[in-house]
């Protein structure tokens, strides 16, 4: 094992906005490798598959060598343990983000003490960006421009060409 610092930036990204692509930057200036771990969700009916997610990112992130994207199911904390990451990286954008997350924090140190959970925000221009909002604009006819990156933008427009409206 070497000293690197490999922290583990996980999430649904249904789809990647540019709030995630935020934190990615900032983590991945932070700590020796981030790793975009796209949950395998089966439980709720996502936009784009996990393959889908995986390529995205992994295109707005080819020029990041410590930036790795990969998919994991199960505990989180396992999965860390797995990948030898010492830190769990989240966003926090608001108040109303914070008693889920810290929830979540105390859970996963609760499994597995070695694990840190570091909280970072985004820059307030992103602070009002969620997933769920900018599928909801873009079901609704209205433009997610400058919150989601370009090729994200175009696959929303794609997947809307596609449902036939
Ligand atoms: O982007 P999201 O949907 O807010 O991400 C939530 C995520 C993936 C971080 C969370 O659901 C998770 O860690 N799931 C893995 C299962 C797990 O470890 N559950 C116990 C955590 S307290």
């Amino acid at each position: 094992m070497n000293g690197d610092m490999l922290a583990i930036y996980p999430g649904s990204f249904d789809p990647l906005t540019n709030g995630h692509v935020d934190i990615i930057q900032r983590g991945s200036r932070l700590f020796d490798r981030i790793v975009v771990a796209i949950l395998l969700n089966v439980e709720k009916a996502p936009l784009f598959t996990v393959a889908e997610r995986v390529e995205i990112a992994r295109e707005v992130f080819a020029g990041y060598p410590n930036v790795e994207v990969d998919t994991f199911d199960g505990l989180l904390v396992e999965y860390a343990r797995r990948k030898g990451a010492g830190v769990i990286v989240r966003g926090l954008r608001a108040i109303s983000d914070f008693e889920y997350e810290m929830q979540m924090a105390l859970m996963n140190r609760h499994l597995n003490p070695d694990v840190e959970t570091v909280f970072m925000m985004p820059a307030e221009t992103y602070t009002y960006v969620s997933s769920r909002l900018v599928k909801e604009v873009v079901a609704l006819g209205g433009s997610v421009t400058n919150l989601v990156p370009t090729l994200v933008e175009d696959r929303l427009r794609e997947k809307k060409r596609g449902r036939g409206n």
